[in-house]
């Protein structure tokens, strides 16, 4: 999917990419260490951080390491990231599983009274689920991440319409006797998303049925390993910020965040110290003003096969052992 029009709005003519963060950036990706970087950013500063921090499993950009060294080594920043939060502002972080020895420890588990001691204050705990993913043999197979969503006072920005899903029963009326009776009884721009978010992780949702070069098939797929998807964020950045306020992501990777927040006239800034993901950050971001990123639209339903394609029918070889009694009960075919 390709954006089929020019952004447009707040930061043209130029959409300036600055190093560093000053009085007039828009658009900031700092090459460097998060903590380091941030330690430069004024106090309150920020109206939403939203993040996906390397969860400490081998990743290609991270050296796997005892979780509690783990932690202790994201605490400072935690605390930079509270302090230059806007009083009004929220913290959306986004986790999976870090797993020792094949025991599952759920990060979220662990960030949560991180953030607790520094103040904030859960309004949400958001399940992302998705549907593919691996196989596992000895636990049953991981199909959600979290996003834990702070917010640092009792004021805070929550804007609610711009969010909004189709229902599932517009036509719904109110039953009950009084003066709305009879009337709808939805709202006509739709219902609250709730907090189990259906999004697609990875393209395996998208041109699986078909194409068997799934990854290469994803709309927003680059050389990163484990990008967020930018409708995630794009509905953070709808509900938890105004035009023109700043999001930040200390993690940035390919800016999937900042694409985010620039798509819908926010201010963005990344930071990120692999050099190779803030050149191709950059690039998609120009890509986002000439028109040609590709990215999956906010809201797009996740496809569903129909039932007819070759890789839903059944194997005719397991329907062959079915027959002969070579396979258990237990196969559903
Ligand atoms: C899970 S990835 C985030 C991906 C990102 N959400 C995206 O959509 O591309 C975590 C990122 O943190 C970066 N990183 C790890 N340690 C860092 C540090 N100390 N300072 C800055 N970036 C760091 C890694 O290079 C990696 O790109």
């Amino acid at each position: 999917m390709r954006s089929n029009h020019k952004q447009s709005g707040l930061f043209e003519p130029e959409h300036r990419i600055d190093s560093g963060f000053q009085a007039d950036s828009t658009i900031v990706l700092a090459h460097g260490d998060s903590l380091e970087t941030l330690k430069k950013l004024p106090d309150g500063a920020i109206k939403l951080i939203i993040s996906s921090p390397p969860y400490n499993i081998g990743k290609e950009y991270e050296v796997q390491q005892k979780l509690e060294h783990y932690l202790e080594w994201l605490e400072p920043i935690l605390a930079e990231l509270v302090r230059v939060l806007s009083p009004n502002g929220s913290l959306c972080w986004q986790v999976g599983n870090y797993v020792e020895e094949s025991e599952v420890f759920p990060l979220d588990i662990y960030f949560y009274p991180i953030f607790k001691k520094l103040g904030l204050q859960l309004r949400n705990r958001v399940v992302w689920t998705f549907e593919h993913g691996l196989h596992c043999s000895v636990r049953f197979s991981g199909r959600y991440e979290t996003l834990l969503w702070f917010t640092k006072t009792d004021d805070y920005t929550f804007n609610l319409d711009p969010v909004r899903v189709p229902s599932k029963y517009p036509g719904k009326r109110n039953f009950r006797p009084g003066p709305d009776y009879g009337k709808p009884s939805g709202n006509p721009l739709g219902k609250n998303p709730s907090d189990v978010w259906k999004l697609m992780a990875k393209e395996w949702e998208v041109g699986l049925w078909n194409i068997p070069n799934v990854k290469a098939n994803h709309p927003e797929k680059t050389l990163h390993p484990c990008q967020f998807p930018i409708e995630l964020v794009e509905r953070c950045v709808l509900a938890l910020t105004n035009e023109g306020d700043w999001v930040l992501d200390p993690f940035t990777g390919v800016a999937s965040a900042l694409l985010a927040a620039l798509k819908q006239n926010r201010k963005g800034m990344g930071i990120d110290r692999e050099i190779a993901y803030v050149n191709e950050a950059k690039l998609r971001i120009a890509k986002l003003y000439s028109g040609e990123l590709p990215y999956r639209p906010l809201g797009k339903p996740v496809h569903q096969p129909t039932g007819k394609e070759k890789v839903t029918q059944v194997p005719q070889e397991w329907l062959e052992k079915k027959e002969s009694n070579e396979i258990g009960s237990g196969l559903l075919v």
